[in-house]
């Protein structure tokens, strides 16, 4: 029945129900599964697990490549599976179980998971289980929407349960470049020399042995929930749209940029849409998430070739290009998440890196995780893999938070996640600020001056006048430099009206 799914005939007695299968998962486990970027988590099992700790409770170390659809991570948590959680995750209900301690959550560097299973600096994977569109003929697996971890989970662990999901395209099968970097300290330069090298193989190669069961499952991914650009993400496109161009009348870019790299959620992918108005052309991306921007710029005819490690996309979108799959299918390679964001390959390559920040301070030092510096959001994700190798590091958000009770913008954040160190370009839909070359008190002039919103200026520039008062290679005024976050706290405004 699933012959053309399941090509090694000797597997076909491995398929079994995702209750059979999620009763292989031992209390006490840790466990790999596919799914990045709520794009082809495996389901059915983990459905079935949560259902069944119902019942017989039990606890696992859950690691995938980034988040899952379907609202797996909130079932998994509501059923008291997750101990430990890594390395990524967006759900609301797990973001509770992280900051009330319940969940210990393990926030990663994207391309770092697997590189510390491989040598044995954290627990190993006992069990692996994969969302697959297809079994080759040797028993290897051709993943479906996202490759992320998956191939490294299923080469590591000593057991593996694949879901065959119907509702996954066959014509997925070729879209893989799966490449595995050799053992330290013998390893061989990574040989992604263009964003449409092909190194690997279209299947994850792993002995058919290790397979103990095969869960047919026909259940579509989530779309993704990012929102139509507005008029601040706009603003924000096009000042960066005005800072390439300048870049290109400097003769430091061509007018097909370097190739391009966009974070996850709203404002990233409406930068990406900025584009479309733009003069560049022949534009190639390299990253991680191909979100619903990835295709539109195809269709414009200025984006040439598009790597990534998943594919996540609108329902509005979804069908338009899985319909077109054949069409769009030269253009695009999925990785897996080591490779798309391996800093080797992001420095040669030259990436230009737009990621999201929650808040950034004066001089430049990003948050994109810690909301007052305590409770967590999302996580890194690959914002660092990309921040600290990228040409240009780029950081967008919103000037103001919470309908303006929140600045982004402010004298010190409260979590670092990339420092002073990694950021070259702030925007937001004030101004841009160009901080490469400048000495923390000249940042903090050209940040106030371009990037925070009219309400907050005048406390921030009498902020940063108190602090150089003071003195110091990077001013501050320690006993205030928190207190607009624990206004925050206190009063629900970081400055009083
Ligand atoms: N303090 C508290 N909350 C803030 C805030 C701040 N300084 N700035 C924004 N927020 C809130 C927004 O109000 C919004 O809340 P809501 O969902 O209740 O409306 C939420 O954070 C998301 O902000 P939004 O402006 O819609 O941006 P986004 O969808 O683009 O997400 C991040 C922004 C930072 C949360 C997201 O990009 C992220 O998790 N980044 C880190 C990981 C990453 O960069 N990955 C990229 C490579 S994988």
């Amino acid at each position: 029945m699933y012959r053309d799914r399941i090509r090694l005939p000797s597997l076909l007695n491995k398929v079994m129900s995702a209750a059979d299968a999620a009763a292989l998962i031992q209390d006490g486990m840790t466990v790999g599964m596919s799914g990045f970027t709520r794009a082809g988590e495996a389901k059915a099992v983990p459905q079935a697990l949560a259902e069944r700790a119902k019942v017989s409770p039990l606890k696992i170390s859950l690691m995938t490549g980034a988040s899952l659809g379907n609202d797996l991570d909130k079932q998994l948590t509501e059923a008291g599976v997750l101990s430990r959680r890594m390395p990524f995750q967006v759900d609301s209900t797990l973001r509770k179980a992280i900051n009330d301690g319940s969940v210990m959550f393990i926030d990663q560097h994207l391309s770092d998971t697997v590189e510390q299973l491989r040598n044995r600096q954290i627990k190993a994977v006992d069990l692996a289980v994969i969302e697959c569109v297809a079994i080759t003929e040797e028993g290897h697996l051709i993943l479906s929407t996202s490759v992320g971890n998956s191939a490294s989970f299923a080469i590591l662990a000593k057991e593996v349960i694949v879901e065959i999901n119907l509702a996954q395209p066959l014509e997925l099968e070729g879209l893989h470049d799966i490449y595995i970097p050799s053992y330290r300290p013998t390893r061989l330069p990574i040989p992604v020399l263009k964003p449409d090298s092909r190194i690997g193989s279209h299947a994850v190669q792993i002995d058919p042995a290790k397979i103990v069961g095969i869960v047919i499952s026909n259940q579509p991914d989530s779309h993704s929930t990012v929102l139509p650009p507005d008029e601040e993400t706009q603003a924000i496109a096009s000042h960066l749209v005005e800072f390439f161009k300048s870049e290109v009348r400097a003769e430091r870019l061509t007018n097909s940029l370097m190739p391009l790299q966009a974070g996850i959620g709203t404002i990233a992918n409406a930068v990406m849409h900025g584009l479309l108005d733009s003069p560049f052309h022949d534009m190639t991306m390299y990253s991680e998430v191909l979100q619903d921007s990835t295709f539109d710029l195809f269709d414009s005819g200025k984006l040439i070739f598009a790597s990534g490690s998943s594919i996540t996309l609108s329902a509005a979108k979804h069908d338009e290009v899985f319909n077109k799959l054949e069409h769009y299918k030269p253009q695009l390679v999925l990785r897996p998440q080591e490779i798309s964001n391996h800093p080797e390959v992001i420095r040669r390559l030259g990436i230009i890196g737009i990621n999201t920040a929650l808040e950034f301070d004066l001089y430049g030092n990003v948050n994109s995780t810690h909301v007052c510096g305590t409770r967590m959001m999302n996580g890194i994700g690959g914002s660092g893999d990309f921040a600290r190798n990228a040409h240009l590091a780029i950081f967008v958000t919103k000037s103001i938070a919470k309908g303006g009770a929140i600045s982004s913008v402010v004298p010190m954040v409260s979590h670092v996640d990339h420092t002073e160190h990694d950021v070259d370009i702030l925007v937001t839909e004030q101004g841009l600020a160009d901080l490469r070359g400048l000495a923390p008190r000249e940042r903090a002039r050209v940040i106030i001056d371009n990037c925070v919103h009219p309400d907050y200026r005048e406390a921030l520039n009498a902020y940063f006048a108190a602090a150089c008062k003071i003195g110091g290679h990077t001013p501050h005024v320690l006993r205030e430099a928190l207190s607009w976050h624990i206004n925050l706290e206190e009063t629900g405004r970081m400055q009083p009206l």
